[in-house]
This record gives C-alpha cells, sequence and structure tokens, in this order.
C-alpha cells in the first residue's frame, strides 16, 4: 500500500473526539447503512480518531482506518489496540488486496482538490460488487456560516477566503460515482443541525476550528474583530436559547462497485 500525502483532514483531534462527538454518534446509522460482516475486509477512509472504525471492527469484519492527520491516528491506535490505522490520503492511495466495502464518515468534503479522484481511488480499492458507503458534506452545508465569513471578509477589505471543503449537489455526486463505475443504490440529502456545544464564542470559535486556513496571513489584529463581526452576522440565523447550532446539510449514499 501507498499513504503519503498527509492532508486529508485537516482538523484537530481533540475536536473530532470530544463536542463533535456527533462525528462518531450520528455516524451510527451510517454503519448500519454499511452493514459489516464477520471477515469483510473495510477501508474506513478519513477515519479520525477510530471511534467508527471500532464499531466496524466489533461487527467481526477485518477493518484498516486511513487518516491524512497523524495526530489522529495516533490517537486512534491509542485508544484502540488490535486495529490497523496508517496515514494516507484519499487523493493518493492505492492499495495490494481489494476491500469488500469503503466507508467514510464526515471527510470526504475535506477531500476537496480532486473529488473525481477520490472516487476513482475507491473503485480501485474495491472488489467487483464492493460497496461504497458514506457521508458528507452536502450542497449548501454551513451555508449561514460561510455567508458570514464572506460579508465579514468583503466588509474588511479581504480577498474572498478560499474555503477548503467540497460539497456537492446530489445529482453532482451521483453523476461523478457512475462516471467512476459505481451503481448508486441509496443517496439521501437532508439537513442536520448540530449543536456547537464546544464553541462557546459560536460561529467564531467553529472558524477557528475548521476554517483556521482561511485566517492564515491575515494581519493578527484584525482576526478577533472579523471573527467578532462573523458572530454578529451569524448570530440571527444559528444563534439559539440553548446555544449555537451549525447549519449542517448532510449527503449520505451507498453504491456498488460495477
Ligand atoms: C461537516 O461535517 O459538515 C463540516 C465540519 C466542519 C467544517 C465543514 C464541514
Amino acid at each position: 500500500m501507498r499513504y503519503d500525502t498527509p492532508s486529508l483532514n485537516r482538523w484537530h483531534s481533540r475536536v473530532h473526539d470530544s463536542s463533535f462527538g456527533y462525528v462518531s454518534t450520528q455516524g451510527a446509522p451510517l454503519v448500519d447503512l454499511l452493514d459489516p460482516r464477520p471477515g469483510e475486509r473495510v477501508l474506513d477512509l478519513g477515519c479520525g480518531t477510530g471511534v467508527l472504525t471500532a464499531q466496524i471492527a466489533a461487527r467481526g469484519a477485518d477493518v484498516l482506518g486511513i487518516d491524512g492527520s497523524s495526530a489522529m491516528i495516533e490517537k486512534a491506535l491509542a485508544q484502540h489496540p488490535g486495529i490497523d490505522f496508517i496515514v494516507g490520503d484519499g487523493h493518493d492511495f492505492t492499495v495490494a488486496d481489494a476491500y469488500d466495502a469503503v466507508f467514510s464518515n464526515a471527510a470526504l468534503h475535506w477531500m476537496n482538490r480532486e473529488p473525481g479522484m477520490v472516487i476513482a481511488n475507491i473503485h480501485q480499492a474495491l472488489t467487483p460488487g464492493g460497496r461504497f458507503v458514506a457521508e458528507m458534506g452536502g450542497a449548501g452545508n454551513c451555508a449561514e456560516l460561510t455567508a458570514a465569513m464572506l460579508t465579514a471578509w468583503r466588509e474588511y477589505g479581504l480577498r474572498e477566503p478560499d474555503l477548503p471543503w467540497y460539497f456537492p449537489t446530489p445529482a453532482e455526486y451521483a453523476r461523478r460515482l457512475e462516471q467512476e463505475g459505481f451503481v448508486v443504490r441509496v443517496l439521501e440529502y437532508f439537513d442536520r443541525p448540530t449543536p456547537l456545544d464546544e464553541c462557546p464564542r459560536g460561529a467564531a470559535d467553529w472558524v477557528r476550528m475548521f476554517a483556521s486556513s482561511v485566517l492564515e496571513g491575515l494581519p493578527p489584529e484584525i482576526v478577533e474583530p472579523l471573527l467578532g463581526r462573523v458572530n454578529e452576522l451569524a448570530a440571527p440565523a444559528l444563534r439559539r436559547e440553548t446555544g449555537w447550532m451549525a447549519d449542517y446539510v448532510r449527503l449520505r449514499f451507498a453504491a456498488v462497485r460495477r
């Protein structure tokens, strides 16, 4: 196997584990959709700290977790002894022996450089008839959050930030899957408002955690006021009495390699 470009997930392992435990808890139905069987070979692409990888292993599958973040992989190895984890990138991997299924939760939207290449790599990693079961951000994901960012950047006279995600429409992703040799069996597209429990400063904290690349190179003295403005702009849509909610939209699918 070859895994050499560690850039798949740009978020912090602490975040993946804690309030964003939703990644794991809300991922449970996706494991049901995968329906892993004892002895099956499963690849978990963008496995983070390996919580869902462990759930797949607990059903008897022989699973390998891959993630672009070495910090996440270190944590996964420490927390789940007996399961194989490796650092790797969806844009650039090959496997020696084909898998029965590739699984991915909340990771494909970070692989934004060439989504078609990621799907092609997944295709070549599967046996004919192998399943590709995944959930990712879909079109409109974080629309209020990103609109607030873009407005604040414009108000501060800054160049529009490059957002580090890929949120396709269901039609676009189905077309890509079919182009790369998959038959789409299930495709769901739904809102999932998600509490930002670990973001006491709401949208500002979210930007720091999940879009830190857009802050790189900015004059340090404008970062705080800029993020304060993001908060003001996002609050009417996203701040509730109980706390901040992110406007997440999910794309969930199961496809089969032709
Ligand atoms: C998501 O899971 O949809 C997501 C999380 C952080 C940044 C962007 C998207």
